[in-house]
This record gives structure tokens, sequence and C-alpha cells, in this order.
């Protein structure tokens, strides 16, 4: 599987950003933009959206996926999360397996800031030993 170019990381983080700028987080302040990359080279963004009913709030990488799948694509080739803060604002546990769903052990997690990339793995450092869709298949 190829390395992702530099260019399309960069466009890939700067969706993440762009999205992160229109989040709704009234409640916590902190604002998340996620960007997915597509088998087609297409780019699908979303940002968190809180709740006042807090539990009902909704990540940024949740709002991607939908965004993503309502465009017709299940496939990720590469993920980007836009946070802020001391450390990488690397996805929740819950969004780790939602992404799963739609990526692979070796997909690239690009964690950036507003500063930069600051952090770059793999869907799989990020949750190993998943479980996921191909634990399903019949006569697993
Ligand atoms: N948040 C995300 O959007 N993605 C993550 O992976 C981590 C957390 C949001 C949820 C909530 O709106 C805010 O960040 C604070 O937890």
């Amino acid at each position: 599987m190829p390395a992702l170019d530099l260019a399309t990381e960069a466009r890939l983080i700067q969706a993440a950003l762009a999205a992160r700028d229109r989040a709704y987080a009234p409640y916590s302040g902190f604002h998340v933009g996620a960007a997915l990359l597509d088998t087609a080279g297409g780019v699908h963004a979303g940002c968190n959206v809180e709740n006042a009913a807090y539990p009902q709030s909704q990540c940024a990488e949740a709002s991607a996926i939908g965004v993503m799948v309502a465009a017709g694509s299940r496939r990720i080739m590469a993920v980007a999360v836009a946070g802020q803060g001391p450390s990488p604002v690397t996805p929740c546990g819950g969004c780790r397996q939602r992404l799963r769903e739609f990526a692979a052990d070796h997909t690239p997690v690009l964690v950036a800031d507003p500063s930069g990339l600051r952090l770059r793995t793999t869907l799989g450092e990020l949750l190993p030993h998943a479980f996921g869709p191909a634990h399903l298949e019949p006569g697993q």
C-alpha cells in the first residue's frame, strides 16, 4: 500500500482544521475536526456537535463518517484529526471503533493542531487486536 503523498496529507489536515473551525462545542469549548480520505481521493470532513443534553453530543470522527457514507464512500484510506491541547488529540475509544468499521489496521491516522502535524500513527496502533467486520463473516 503506497504511503500517503505529502500533498494529500496536507489536504487532509487542512480539511480537518477547517472543519474544526466550524465545531459546535459550547459546553466543552473543545473544538475537534476530522477528515477522511476515500479510495477515489475524496475528502469527507466533520466536526464535533455538542448538545445541551450532553450525552447526545457527537464526536468529529462520527460526523465525518456520516458525511462519507452519505456521499457514497465506504472505505477510509487515511484519517486526520485536528484538535488543540498539551498532547495530540487522538480519537476517543469509541471513535477508534467507529473508524475501524471502514478502515484497516494499517490505515494512517494523522493528528494535527493549528500549528501542523503532531503525531503520525495508524489505526492498528490506536486500536490493537480490533474487533471488526471480518469477525462477523461466515465461517469465522
Ligand atoms: N471529541 C471529538 O470530537 N473527538 C474525539 O475523538 C475526542 C473528543 C469531542 C467530544 C466533545 O465534544 C469534546 O471533544 C470534548 O470531549
